[in-house]
């Protein structure tokens, strides 16, 4: 099967909450989604902030008025039809337990690599359930959990003079049907494409390659993505 962005569901109606949206990840991918037309809600654990945190965006070249809005975690995983985790590693869990009545029946997309930094450089670290998205599904047993934007570089995404990005969203999922979904909200910035990468066992390395990749960020002075070739 080729990849065929023409055969993509049509998520332009689909409200995109970011759980954590006031971080450089969130708000880079609020930013692209919000100028690609998306309707945005910003997440945080202080209402104030997210709403700051909406307005700047809102400011931003190309961004629709009324396109982001900022509310508390609680109330923008109620609201939204997508819901996006990017917050650290260290408050993953709690995150997310907390979150589990609002996210219930939702789309959950988690961005989130468990990583740490020593002299040395970026490395994985454990997970006890395999990966964040692994732990995130346990946690959240009626949602639907996949992982997804783990390597998308904030800065690309927050700077408004790129339009293209150009890489590939690894999509890991237990179900066929997110990787429509997911893969149609990449494709709303250009450049992107959301490519199935296997199930949620396999988000491990997707997660723990993010180190490799900041890695190379560091050692050339680049925002490195991934291609995958023949697809
Ligand atoms: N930065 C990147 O380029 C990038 C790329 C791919 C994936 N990611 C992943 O995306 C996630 C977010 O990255 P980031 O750079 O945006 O991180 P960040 O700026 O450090 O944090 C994001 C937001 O999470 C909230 N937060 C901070 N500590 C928290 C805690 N203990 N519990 C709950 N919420 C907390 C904060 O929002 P409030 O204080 O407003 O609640 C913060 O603005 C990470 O897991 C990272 O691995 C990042």
């Amino acid at each position: 099967m080729a990849y065929d962005a023409s055969a993509l569901p049509d998520v332009s109606g689909l409200i995109v909450g970011i759980i954590g949206g006031t971080g450089d990840q969130g708000r880079g991918l609020a930013y692209r989604f919000a100028r690609a037309g998306q309707r945005v809600l910003i997440g945080s654990r202080s209402a104030e902030r997210a709403v700051q945190s909406a307005e700047e965006i809102a400011a931003l070249p190309g961004v629709p008025a009324g396109g982001v809005t900022g509310a508390d975690n609680d109330e923008v995983a109620r609201r939204s039809d997508v819901v996006i985790v990017a917050v650290p590693w260290d408050g993953h869990a709690a995150t997310v337990k907390a979150l589990a009545e609002p996210l219930a029946g939702k789309i959950v997309i988690d961005c989130v690599n468990p990583l740490g930094f020593d002299k040395q450089g970026p490395y994985a670290l454990p997970v006890p359930e395999g990966s964040a998205a692994q732990q995130a599904a346990a946690l959240l047993p009626d949602s639907r959990v996949c992982a997804a934007f783990n390597h998308v570089s904030a800065p690309l995404l927050a700077d408004p003079e790129i339009d293209r990005i150009e890489l590939d969203v690894l999509i890991c999922t237990e179900e066929r049907e997110l990787v429509g979904v997911v893969s149609a909200l990449a494709a709303r910035i250009p450049g992107m494409r959301g490519i199935y990468a296997g199930r949620l066992r396999n988000a491990h390395q997707i997660e723990a390659f993010t180190a490799n990749l900041i890695a190379i960020n560091r050692r050339y002075k680049a925002h490195a993505g991934i291609r995958v070739t023949d697809v």
